[in-house]
């Protein structure tokens, strides 16, 4: 028995092949589909890399945004939002503002409020939950993505440059960095910026003279915390009587609502939303 060749054996034209044969012979620097047989038909589709335009030449559609829902119940913050708006309509080419106090106090509530309703006074409005720089670099990368798709073929690395570069070539945007841990972590980001708007929350209380404004945002007013008690009550139970609600939930905070004082400090929990949403919880059971 004799051994077949191997691949290497055979010459590298077809004029090897045996006389009326239809078939092919690959030489060994044979590349590119091949195929045999009477009906074989060979079709090559080529995929060309998707065209990326500079980001300075990127217009977003109309409706970009991923700004969070506010929630159904949203109680009081007139002045906050009042401080908020005046400090972000300040002067300069970038304006920065952080919105600096407790876990929960209701940071983030109030800048997607104050979002909604400065939409369309903005071309773009990006929302980055940027408690860690690498969290910042993910939600720059989605900005960008956003913006233009073909963007996402690229590294994360380069999605975040194109996402810093069309911040950077573009007025009238509004950036919303929530949970910033440190003023530090966004530095880089906002050398680089030359027009726009930034609105920071963070619990970090000190810090922010050389970022922006700092507001400081206090636990609810008691008569907003009452408001937001039996609105939740009452919006499950339409006919509730909430006085005794009331006053079983200032019992648990230990003061009496409604109230113009405010509560001592060691009270003060008691007036944080997520406290009233989870005493009104508590009574609706
Ligand atoms: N003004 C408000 N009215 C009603 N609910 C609020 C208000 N502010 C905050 N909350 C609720 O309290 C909870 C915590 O608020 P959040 O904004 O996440 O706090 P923070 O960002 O300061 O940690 C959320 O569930 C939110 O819906
Ligand atoms: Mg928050």
């Amino acid at each position: 028995m004799t051994t077949p060749p191997c691949r290497d054996e055979y010459p590298s034209t077809s004029s090897a092949l045996p006389p009326n044969s239809r078939g092919i012979g690959l030489g060994g620097d044979s590349s590119g589909i091949n195929s045999t047989g009477d009906n074989s038909i060979n079709m090559q589709v080529v995929h060309a890399a998707p065209v990326i335009m500079p980001m300075e030449q990127v217009i977003p559609l109309s409706a970009l945004g991923n700004t969070p829902a506010v929630p159904d119940v949203f109680v009081g913050r007139e002045e906050d939002l009042q401080r908020v708006e005046y400090a972000m309509a300040g002067p300069g080419p970038v304006v920065v503002t952080a919105v600096q106090g407790l876990g929960g106090v209701g940071k983030s509530t109030l800048a997607a409020r104050y979002s909604a309703l400065h939409r369309g006074e903005h071309s773009l409005v990006w929302w980055i939950t940027a408690d860690a720089p690498s969290a910042i670099e993910i939600g720059l990368a989605r900005m960008a993505v956003a913006l233009q798709p073909a963007v996402a073929g690229l590294a994360l690395e380069q999605q975040t440059e194109h996402g810093i570069r069309w911040l950077s070539s573009h007025p009238g945007w509004l950036l919303i960095l929530d949970n910033l841990e440190a003023p530090t972590d966004a530095s880089m980001l906002l050398e680089r910026m030359s027009h726009g708007r930034v609105l920071i929350t963070s619990r970090r209380a000190a810090g922010w003279h050389s970022t922006g404004t700092a507001l400081p945002l206090d636990v609810l007013d008691p008569d907003d915390a009452v408001s937001m008690l039996t609105r939740i009550i009452v919006g499950s139970r339409p006919a509730t009587d909430c006085a005794g609600a009331v006053d079983l939930c200032a019992e648990r905070g230990g003061f009496r609502w409604p109230s113009s004082r405010p509560p001592p400090t060691s009270l003060r929990l008691a007036l944080l939303p997520p406290t009233i949403r989870t005493c009104s919880s508590d009574i609706r059971r």
